[in-house]
């Protein structure tokens, strides 16, 4: 969603900023702005809709006058008001000199809007953030008349954290003043901000993939914290002005993770790592010498876990869909009774939780408002809060009690891969390292430990099938309706195929399990319609098979994902892409590769932009 990006330094601020913004676009946005303070203390502000290249254009064809080296940007996804330039960030208060950007959503902001206007202010664009900017605009105002601030104290500093102190809601700010133009206030609250320690100067943004190529060290700030920065220093405090020692911590992606290297999109590339992806999240957890799961991260909750009365997965998109994999994996495994739930809605149904709960978040980013917030409730009942989360030190990571990272990588593509693959082998890992600990033998422990270090491998089988994949998309992709279906394991990986084949090629898709069909949808199949069937051998492969037979007879067109060799489905299938066999609870690893392969040649060849999908976000940080 939004992204903020902020320089205070020695350097030339607009390349910097320019360049974050660039780093900032897979999270989704419809309109970007600047605004930077010269060495005179003049305030530039330029903004404009679509993408960041107009905003490059437009200061490209008539340039801020001046250098600055302190500055901040944004990319909106417009909540509040229309996407246009008006509504774009930074929004400035009524005398111009204050220039705020936010991520996050101001919820009183109708009551602090009322109070500023009845007071005299003129506000021009629909936004909540305006609210703030003004708010912040008329306490300096009324600060530099007092004027009676200890020495020291920057009239933004206080005006900011008065200001803060009125907002319901959450926010990732930054702020500069015409007046103090080496000065710049950043704060958090329910929306994450990182910043980037360099040599004299910091780097300040939403997310850390506009900060490493400039520096590897950072602090992240925390909920109800500030920094005043200024260039060579800065420091934070609470917004109740407590002085807070700032924690340095290290970045452990590197650039190239987040570069496209030889591939054509960031999702391409995401789905061809899940090999490496898969291996680096096995890694040091399913050994294989041993026999044995070591998870580190929740070792200390091993007893927990392990009398755990009921786990609780929760999660949005496509980590939900990882969710449910694991509760067929935690019923099955650990013979716990499991529960895959959304987080939006496990959040404000009043949930019973008993003692005996954990409940799991899984996120990619760790930052999703929904996936948070179910978190915070369930602890708040008592519940072990554990997070299976990609993102180091995100909002997610930092609150739960304890968890297990995915080790995927850095993912920019907005529709979901890797991390989904990562998320189902983590489930695997937790599944076994509490089913070992109840029922599960030796045995059958050390068969999966093998199976899953095998998966690597038998996904680069699949990936060599790109070309066929791509064939079978060219053939289907301008029918407006498929249908995914598959049955247990599959069910899941049904509703992912076809969550990826709407987020990026805007095809309409719904996946189910394969049983439920006859009660409605079956309705909707007419001569041609592309049905894509998960029908792997194991357990309900010969029920899988009758389905199919039922949508043939009514002129659907069959696309299978079978088991290798498989000749029998052949005959009910206009199409079969062959995943390598393995146990039945590891299938979703491998049948969902050749999904996201599908839905990605559909939107190339349908013109879509598949990194930066219309009206998408990589992460929802607000409900
Ligand atoms: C957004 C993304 C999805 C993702 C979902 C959950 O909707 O577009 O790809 O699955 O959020 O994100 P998370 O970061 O919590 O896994």
């Amino acid at each position: 969603m939004c992204g903020i990006i902020a320089y205070v330094g020695r350097r030339i601020a607009q390349p910097v900023l320019i360049e974050g913004l660039k780093r900032l676009e897979y999270r989704g946005y419809d309109s970007a702005g600047i605004a930077v303070i010269d060495g005179k203390g003049h305030l530039h502000v330029r903004k404009a809709v679509g993408r960041i290249s107009v905003l490059e254009n437009s200061l490209n064809t008539s340039p801020i006058d001046g250098q600055a080296s302190l500055g901040m940007a944004h990319t909106r996804w417009a909540t509040h008001g229309a996407p246009t330039e008006i509504n774009a960030h930074p929004h400035l208060d009524d005398t111009g000199s204050i220039a705020l950007v936010h991520n996050g959503i101001v919820e009183n902001y109708v009551a602090i809007k009322k109070f500023l206007t009845d007071k005299g202010h003129k506000f021009v664009s629909q936004t909540d953030t305006e609210a703030l900017a003004m708010l912040v605009g008329d306490i300096y105002g009324e600060l530099k008349i007092k004027n009676h601030l200890a020495p020291g104290t920057s009239l933004l500093q206080k005006s900011v954290q008065l200001a803060l102190r009125e907002v319901e809601g959450t926010y990732g700010i930054a702020v500069i003043c015409a007046a103090e133009p080496d000065t710049m206030v950043v704060a958090r609250k329910g929306s994450p901000l990182i910043i980037g320690v360099g040599k004299e100067e910091y780097i300040i943004a939403s997310d850390a993939s506009a900060i490493v190529e400039h520096t590897t060290q950072v602090v992240y700030l925390n909920d109800n914290e500030m920094a005043i920065l200024k260039p060579g220093s800065f420091r934070t405090t609470t917004i109740d002005d407590i002085a807070v020692t700032p924690v340095f911590s290290q970045l452990e992606n590197k650039l190239e993770e987040y570069e496209l290297g030889e591939y054509e999109h960031h999702m391409l590339k995401e789905i061809f790592e899940q090999p490496t992806a898969v291996a680096n999240c096995l890694r040091g957890r399913a050994e294989q010498k041993e026999g044995r799961i070591v998870l580190g991260g929740v070792a200390d909750h091993t007893r927990e876990l392990v009398k755990a009365k009921r786990i609780i997965l929760t999660g949005q998109g496509t980590a939900w869909h990882a969710g449910l994999v694991g509760d067929y994996l935690l019923e099955d495994l650990a013979k716990v009774v499991t529960e895959a739930t959304y987080a939006s809605e496990f959040r404000y149904r009043n949930p019973i939780v008993e003692e005996g709960t954990v409940v799991i978040a899984i996120s990619q980013s760790g930052e999703t408002a929904d996936t948070l917030a179910a978190l915070r409730e369930a602890k708040e009942k008592g519940a072990l809060g554990l997070g299976i989360v990609n993102v180091v030190g995100s909002t997610i990571a930092r609150e739960t009690d304890a968890g297990i990272y995915l080790h995927a990588g850095p993912e920019i593509g907005v529709a979901s891969t890797k991390a989904f693959t990562c998320q189902c082998a983590v489930l695997t890992l937790l599944a076994l390292y509490i089913g070992r600990r109840k029922f599960m033998s030796q045995a059958q422990t050390r068969e999966t430990i093998d199976a899953l270090w095998a998966i690597p491998e038998q996904m680069k089988r699949i990936l060599e099938q790109s070309a066929l994949v791509k064939e079978i998309a060219s053939k289907y992709c301008d029918r407006e309706n498929w249908l995914f279906l598959g049955r247990g394991y599959h069910y899941p990986v049904a509703l992912e195929g076809a969550l990826k084949l709407k987020e990026i090629s805007y095809i309409h898709a719904e996946g189910m399990p394969a049983a439920e069909m006859k009660h409605g949808p079956i309705a909707l199949i007419n001569d041609g319609m592309p049905v894509v069937f998960i029908a792997t051998k194991g357990l309900q492969y010969d029920k899988v098979i009758s389905n199919i037979e039922e949508v043939r007879a009514r002129g659907g067109n069959i696309i299978v994902v079978a088991t290798e060799g498989d000749k029998q489905i052949r005959r009910y299938s206009n199409h079969v892409i062959e995943v390598p066999d393995t146990l039945e609870s590891l299938q979703p690893l491998l049948s969902v590769v050749p999904l996201q392969l599908l839905a990605y040649h559909a939107a190339v060849i349908r013109g879509c932009n598949v990194d930066k999908p219309r009206n998408l976000a990589k992460s929802v940080t607000v409900e």
